[in-house]
């Protein structure tokens, strides 16, 4: 361990949660109502989602850290903005101060929390605080169970190159596909070839107030909003 941590602040992983101010637990609102420092990522400098859930609940006095992320196909930009994000972490951190990065839905779950962790945690005492993933606020908005008994559930990023993704649908049983957005075309010329478009449902700002849910067949155009998840559900009843 570097430094020395009796001294240094604690980094807290805080889950949010996928957009219902509600849904965060009691535990990441107890930290954020205390936390000296709140920092989040902001995708090409657009207001941060996490930011926004939790805009209710932050407490003036807090100090943010915005972390501006470049979205483009290539890493380095992104792993350029992480390794600043960190420094201006650890900076925090070296003085004492606990910082609490916010993050959509679950940290560990597909999270850019993780590429702070993997900067950051080994060096400073590190809390990862679980938050409801869109996987269970897009099943919760169409009313349905995610899985149920022995069956496989498979969550498959819509950035997968057309040919694993085709393979993956093929042995479909349940499924969430996750970042659709600008690969929804894609994603749709393949449920359409394996049969499986009718079975696709678009939930569209789970658990937000803005939530939509559409039949993915009835989807217009070829790309939708970046948190949209589609869920394929098996034919099979649940008695
Ligand atoms: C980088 S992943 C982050 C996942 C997040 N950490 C979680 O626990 O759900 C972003 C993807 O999650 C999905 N997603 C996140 N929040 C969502 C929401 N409120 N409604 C629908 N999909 C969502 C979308 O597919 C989006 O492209």
């Amino acid at each position: 361990v570097a430094g020395n941590e009796a001294m240094s602040g604690k980094l807290y992983g805080l889950g949010v949660g996928p957009g219902d101010p509600e849904l965060l637990t009691l535990k990441a609102w107890r930290i954020l109502s205390t936390v000296p420092v709140v920092a989040y990522l902001a995708a090409d400098g657009k207001p941060s989602t996490a930011r926004e859930i939790v805009k209710p609940f932050l407490q003036p006095e807090a100090q943010e850290l915005q972390i501006v992320v470049p979205m483009r196909p290539e890493r380095e930009p992104a792993q350029k903005a992480y390794d600043e994000g960190a420094t201006a972490i650890r900076a925090h951190l070296d003085q004492g101060r606990d910082v609490a990065l916010l993050c959509e839905g679950d940290p560990f779950f597909y999270g850019s929390f993780s590429f702070l962790h993997a900067r950051l945690g080994a060096d400073y005492e590190t809390i990862v605080v679980p938050g409801v993933t869109s996987l269970s606020g897009a099943s919760a908005a169409i009313g349905q169970p995610l899985t149920v008994r022995d069956q496989i559930l498979k969550v498959l990023p819509a950035t997968l190159d057309t040919k694993r993704l085709r393979e993956e649908l093929r042995q479909a049983g349940s499924i969430a596909i996750i970042k659709a957005g600008r690969h929804f075309g894609k994603v749709r010329t393949i449920l359409s070839d394996l049969d499986l478009l009718t079975r696709a449902t678009v939930i569209v700002h789970a658990t937000r107030e803005d939530e939509r849910i559409l039949a993915a067949r009835d989807v217009e155009g070829d790309t939708l909003p970046y948190f949209s998840t589609i869920l394929l559900r098996t034919p099979e009843t649940v008695p």
